[in-house]
């Protein structure tokens, strides 16, 4: 005996349970159909029974559907598989919302077989759940998942632009106190050179009198008779004095010292000019004369090492100081021939940009290594050997930019090249232009 037999009134539950119950035979056409499908799908019982269910619902996709009956058939017996791997026929997600009936329900529908006393599947059940208030909170939930992770993207945004405006405000406080500092060593470092200049230069003199004053003493040492004793005194002293060398020496140690302290005093004029970029005017001017010019002035820096490729934009005259930004264009110039080992090219490109210009100097050098691109703006930092480079090249230029509203900006790949990049505004903000 059966369990349904025990209860008959097993029909009643079927015509009262708040699940939708479709029975089908072999040939899909509907053999049960509960009120909860009438009323739900707007379709009565007696117009559902008796024909099949891709008539009824003409949208139903054959080549979908009929697989997964087809699967449910041939496990015979779902009672033993688990809920979640039935063979789910509705999942809400991907299912249009079952409508007609008095509201609209999202649904989930699971299949099983119903088999014959012999152990044949005679037909299959198609049992349908309301899964509304689930699949609402389910949207709900995934809106709001896509709201958190868009305002998550913005705060990451505002965040790498709150970095980047903090490192911008170090860099420039870095340099203003580094600027104060610069300003006092040129300040105490431009008297005692000064002297020290002018005393070589003097001294250069003295020693150019005291050679001619020895050549007169040499003319008088080849006139005297081989054994008069002035003339062996003399050539004693000359030899253990060493003058032939002195005379040489002297020389040489005089040019090294000018060429030291003219070397001193570049490094000063910079410090000056580093520190004091604000004290010129701001006057329009164009910027490609400007690159021309300082090009002329390079030139001997770079022919060896480069050629020069112009690709100039149509820009408008631009209010700053030429003096400053021929200087800014002459470091990155320079620099960029530095980093050429053999032989390579150095693009020069304008352009207008965020209402304003740009320049851009690049090259297909040595490019710059991840560890000191943070760097390269420091005062004094140079990757150079000594003597060749002191490292002010780019700080300077960077303040220089500062004082005119604009950025200096790099981009390098090491082995590939580099690119430095300048924007400035066309006019300087009202107050700038007047006070200075
Ligand atoms: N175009 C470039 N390619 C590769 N490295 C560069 C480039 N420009 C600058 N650098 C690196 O940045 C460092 C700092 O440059 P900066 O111009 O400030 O000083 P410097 O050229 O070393 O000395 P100087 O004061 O004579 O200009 C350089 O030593 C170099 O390592
Ligand atoms: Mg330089």
């Amino acid at each position: 005996m059966n369990h349904v037999e025990t209860y008959p009134r097993i029909n009643a539950i079927l015509e009262q349970i708040n699940v939708g119950i479709v029975v089908i035979d072999r040939e899909y056409i509907v053999r049960y159909w509960n009120p909860f499908m009438a009323i739900h799908s707007g379709i009565p019982s007696e117009d559902a029974e008796g024909r099949t269910l891709f008539s009824i619902y003409p949208e139903l996709n054959v080549d979908w559907f009929q697989p997964k009956l087809e699967f449910v058939r041939a496990l015979k017996n779902l009672a033993f598989i688990s809920w979640e791997h039935r063979p789910y026929l509705f999942p809400f997600e991907n299912v249009r919302p079952f409508s007609g009936g008095p509201r609209f329900m999202y649904q989930n529908a699971t299949i099983f077989p119903i088999m014959t006393g012999g152990g044949e599947v005679e037909s299959l059940c198609i049992a349908v759940y309301d899964a509304t208030e689930a699949a609402i909170s389910h949207l709900k939930l995934k809106e709001t998942m896509e709201t958190l992770e868009l305002k998550g993207r913005e705060q990451e945004e505002l965040i790498n632009r709150l970095e980047q405006a903090q490192n911008q405000l170090l860099q420039s406080e870095k340099m203003a106190s580094i600027g104060q500092l610069a300003a006092g060593v040129a300040h105490e470092i431009n008297n005692p050179i000064g002297f020290v200049y002018s005393n070589i230069n003097t001294l250069n003199g003295y020693i150019h009198d005291l050679l001619i004053a020895i050549a007169a003493l040499d003319r008088l040492e080849t006139g005297l008779p081989d054994d008069h004793p002035e003339r062996v005194h003399i050539t004693d002293l000359k030899r253990s004095l060493d003058i032939e060398y002195l005379r040489e020496d002297v020389i040489n140690l005089i040019k090294e010292c000018q060429d030291g302290i003219e070397r001193v005093k570049q490094i000063v004029q910079s410090l000056k000019d580093f520190s004091h970029v604000d004290e010129m005017n701001f006057a329009m001017a164009d910027l490609h004369k400007g690159i021309n010019s300082t090009l002329n002035v390079c030139n001997n820096e770079i022919k060896y090492k480069a050629s020069v490729r112009k690709e100039f934009g149509e820009i408008p005259d631009v209010e700053c100081m030429a003096s400053q930004i021929n200087q800014v264009v002459m470091n990155l110039v320079v620099n960029a021939a530095h980093a050429i080992h053999d032989k390579g090219e150095i693009t020069i490109r304008t352009g207008q940009e965020h209402e304003g210009v740009f320049f851009e100097v690049e090259d297909n050098g040595s490019g710059i290594k991840e560890e000191h691109l943070t760097r390269i703006f420091d005062p004094f930092f140079t990757t150079k050997p000594v003597g060749k480079g002191t490292g002010l090249g780019l700080s300077l230029s960077y303040s220089i930019v500062q004082k005119h509203h604009g950025h200096l900006s790099v981009r390098s790949q090491p082995g590939v090249g580099t690119c430095f990049h300048v924007w400035l505004p066309i006019r300087q903000p009202e107050s700038e232009s007047e006070t200075s």
